[in-house]
């Protein structure tokens, strides 16, 4: 994959909650570059860091928790400590887990124009951009309805069209499908891949549904204690598979069963384990 530029920088980040927590650093020695129009998918354990590693690609860490920063993150070029919140919110959109803990206006149109406000655009781009945004995550022709008459899938898709409505370059979403049906988790992963190939939007997505990660991500980052472990195409990463289960993580299913046969004797896979089931059957062929 050819890659665009760094839009992306951490330089030895580390992050301390001023809050009491159970180890000292949230997020420890971070050095990781990610390219415009790059997929990447985080991965690790209750309290590994994704969260934390999130929240300074949108400034909320540091400018609005307290805590002890250290090293140098950049944005498309921008310190993010320095940057406007504005200029912020042009950059990088946020979806959290909980699509419910996202929503508090009476429609969808004005859930939209919320942020949107904030950011101070005119009537009439609202007007033009509510539809748009609607039309890209399948919700189109639903502005007046309350939002919290819509499905959990449609309620996440809505929180993705708010985040959309600010221009982002940069879309980071904090499991966005733990709170969603099946239907709906494919809905929204739908959309993120749809926004990365025809956008060319950069996706940062923790996610612990590693078959999906394994098939949509460029790149897969495993965290553990606040480090990064490993960084690499899901092939390379997922062929760490002895690792990842003693980090207490999975490996998509076929990956884990080419490593029990590999471990039989099998030698259909010295170059390494299949991550989809295409590839799969393809080695099998
Ligand atoms: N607001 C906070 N105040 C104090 N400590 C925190 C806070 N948020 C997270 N932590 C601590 O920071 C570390 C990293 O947590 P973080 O939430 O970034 O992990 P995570 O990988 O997102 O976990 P999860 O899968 O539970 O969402 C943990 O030790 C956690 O206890
Ligand atoms: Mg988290």
């Amino acid at each position: 994959m050819a890659k665009g530029k760094p839009v992306i920088e951490f330089k030895d980040v580390s992050f301390a909650y001023a809050a009491a927590s159970d180890r000292p650093y949230a997020i420890e020695d971070i050095n990781l570059t990610i390219y415009e129009g790059e997929y990447v998918a985080l991965l690790g354990l209750n309290g590994a860091g994704k969260t934390s590693l999130q929240l300074c690609i949108n400034g909320v860490i540091p400018n609005s928790i307290m805590g002890e920063f250290s090293g140098e993150f950049l944005v498309y070029g921008q310190d993010t400590e320095t940057a406007s919140v504005r200029e912020l919110a042009k950059l990088v959109g946020m979806v959290f887990d909980n699509p419910e803990f996202q929503l508090s206006q009476m429609s969808v149109a004005e859930e939209i124009a919320l942020g949107m406000e904030n950011l101070g655009f005119s009537f009439e781009e609202m007007n033009r951009i509510i539809p748009e945004v609607l039309e890209i995550v399948g919700l189109s022709g639903l502005e007046e309805r309350s939002p919290f008459a819509l499905s959990g899938g449609q309620q996440q898709r809505l929180s993705i069209a708010s985040a959309l409505a600010m221009r982002p370059k940069i879309l980071v979403m904090d499991e966005p499908t733990s709170n969603v049906d099946p239907i709906g988790k494919e809905e929204i992963f739908a959309v993120a891949a749809k926004l990365n190939k025809e956008e060319n939007m950069t996706i940062i997505m923790a996610e612990h549904e590693v078959e999906v990660m394994a098939a949509y991500a460029d790149r897969v980052i495993v965290m553990d204690q606040g480090k990064i472990l490993l960084n690499g195409t899901p092939k390379e990463v997922f062929s760490e598979s002895d690792l990842i289960q003693k980090l207490g993580l999975r490996t998509p299913q076929v990956t884990e069963l080419a490593a029990k046969l590999h471990k039989k004797g099998s030698r259909k896979y010295s170059k390494g384990y299949p991550v989809t089931l295409d590839e799969a059957a393809a080695s099998l062929r």
